[in-house]
């Protein structure tokens, strides 16, 4: 990327590191989340899934295929054979493609925080020891399966950790995000003051509109979205919803979010981000 002058937000914009800082780590393991904290990203997005007895891991794909050296849905495996799967290698061989040099394959590096799967449970203890403020952006992944299980657990979960009723929706640390409505409604019901965060891949009529699901405040379009159709970003501004852009990752693209005035990045890279804006 060429070196850019850094650009000054005029609004709070939060840089928000997706599935933890996963352009340096294999993504969704305590060791990219350490490293996004460290990086000072203002918040976290993960992705949720429920094992086979019932624990919600950070884990994106339905399969664990390709982010793991085993093979099978995580709806069909529990938590002790995620765990004896290696969720970090793969980065590692992908860091080595194309290059000279032999990785060192008889000693590959042995950080159990780069390589095992994370709870959400342990995000969550991350979190609260970080030291800082440091915001959550749950998503629940395809819940309808499990007819509302995924969010009865987390909100138990969130329940445990004093952060399933925030005082109000401005002041809390969590946020609830999902492609699916039902999925954030049903947390709308058991959780009113959690905010939730409406994801969509696709211009519709509705985004156009600058509306959202009833009860949802904040709208998560793709930058595909925004980038074609920047006027939604006015639209559901001045609607008084919030817009939080993912995946962000080039710097074009971080200047179009700054100037639409949009209230979060989501993006693979948040050291990049935050130096551009001038924040490290
Ligand atoms: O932050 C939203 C974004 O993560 C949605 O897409 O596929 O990366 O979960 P995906
Ligand atoms: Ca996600």
């Amino acid at each position: 990327h060429a070196p850019q002058h850094p650009i000054q937000a005029e609004h709070a914009l939060q840089v928000v590191a997706h599935r933890g800082a996963s352009e340096d780590a294999p993504e969704h393991t305590l060791a990219a989340y350490r490293k996004a904290i460290e990086d000072g990203a203002d918040a976290l997005e993960c992705d949720v899934r429920l094992t086979a007895d019932g624990h919600l891991v950070c884990v994106h794909d339905r399969r664990v295929n390709r982010t793991s050296n085993g093979r099978g849905a995580v709806s069909a495996l529990e938590l002790a054979d995620l765990a004896a799967l290696d969720f970090g290698s793969w980065k590692t061989r992908e860091a080595w493609r194309g290059r000279d040099e032999e990785p060192d394959w008889e000693h590959p590096p042995e950080d159990p925080a780069a390589t095992s799967v994370l709870t959400l449970e342990r995000l969550l203890s991350l979190v609260a020891d970080a030291g800082r403020r440091v915001e959550l952006a749950i998503e629940t992944k395809h819940p309808t399966r499990w007819a509302g299980q995924v969010e009865e657990r987390l909100l138990l979960l969130l329940q445990r950790f004093g952060l399933a009723a925030p005082g109000s929706a401005a002041d809390s640390p969590v946020r609830i995000m999902s492609f699916s409505a039902r999925s954030l409604q049903r947390v709308h019901a058991a959780a009113p003051a959690l905010p939730t965060v409406h994801l969509t891949q696709f211009a519709s009529p509705r985004l156009r509109d600058g509306r959202l699901p009833a009860g949802v405040r904040i709208a998560g379009p793709s930058i595909r979205i925004v980038r074609n159709h920047p006027a939604y970003v006015e639209r559901l501004k001045d609607a008084g919803h919030q817009v939080h852009v993912w995946t962000v990752n080039e710097p074009e693209d971080v200047a179009l979010c700054v100037g639409l005035g949009v209230d979060a990045i989501i993006t693979n890279r948040p050291r990049a981000v935050l130096r551009q804006l001038g924040r490290v």
